[in-house]
């Protein structure tokens, strides 16, 4: 089964995301994870996409694709996929519909994460993240048991550059011009979409995800 998870930023996905493909064994594949991944290892993408990303931008939809096909060669073709924060674009869903489709694949389930800005810009301005490990914590709602450092690995813990709220801003607006319109995008082609209210306690809300995956099939 393959899922594409949207939502705008902070609205809780990755936070879901993880717990879901931790349950199920499934591949959770996050293009702001891999990107990244890429600007710590210095590699000429992660060049590239770093003025895009400190400034709130999308990084260009060649370069995501690019991306995103050389990560799904190295996941087995059965696997179950989560996809978070991809695609962004109607050009990236199409791509990824190509992709999907010579592997005999397509996009089974589109779940909608929905808040107000005002959530959003609150849980942005406290996520605290391990640049070490990943994990990611928010001093408002759930803050690291020894404050600064992660509970996993004790690395001390960052506030993302794009946190800012200069930034997150931009990517509220970003969000809205090229991202939303994905939502009228998946309801024509059909694939199942689900919303769910995110404005709520982590469990409340992994709740109504979980349930939304494997009472569709496949996954469970
Ligand atoms: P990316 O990393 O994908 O950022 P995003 O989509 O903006 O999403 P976030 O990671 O900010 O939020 P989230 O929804 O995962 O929330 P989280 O679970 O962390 O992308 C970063 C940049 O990379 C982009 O701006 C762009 O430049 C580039 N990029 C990435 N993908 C791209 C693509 N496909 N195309 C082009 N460019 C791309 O939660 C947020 C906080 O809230 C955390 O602290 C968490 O603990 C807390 N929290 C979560 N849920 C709850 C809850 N229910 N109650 C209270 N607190 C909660």
């Amino acid at each position: 089964m393959v899922v594409v998870l949207l939502g705008p930023p902070g609205v809780g996905k990755g936070t879901q995301a993880v717990r879901l493909v931790d349950e199920l064994r499934a591949a959770h594949v996050s293009t702001g994870d891999l990107l990244r991944a890429a600007r710590r290892e210095g590699t000429e993408l992660g060049r590239l996409a770093q003025g895009f990303m400190d400034r709130g931008e999308l990084v260009p939809d060649g370069l995501i694709l690019d991306l995103v096909r050389e990560h799904l060669a190295g996941i087995d073709g059965g696997t179950d996929v989560l996809f978070d924060g991809f695609p962004r674009t109607t050009d990236q869903a199409d791509g990824l519909d190509e992709v999907l489709a010579a592997a005999g694949r397509k996009v089974d389930a589109v779940v909608l994460f929905e808040a107000p800005d005002e959530t959003l810009v609150r849980r942005l301005s406290g996520r605290r993240s391990c640049p070490e490990c990943g994990a990611v914590y928010n001093v408002f709602f759930g803050p690291s048991a020894a404050e600064g450092m992660c509970d996993r690995c004790g690395a001390t813990l960052v506030h993302r550059k794009d946190d800012a709220p200069e930034t997150v801003e931009r990517r509220l607006q970003v969000y809205l011009e090229q991202t939303a319109p994905l939502v009228a995008h998946y309801q024509v082609h059909s694939a199942e979409l689900t919303r769910i209210g995110a404005d709520r306690d982590v469990e409340e809300v992994y709740a109504d995800f979980r349930r939304a995956v494997t009472g569709l099939g496949g996954a469970a």
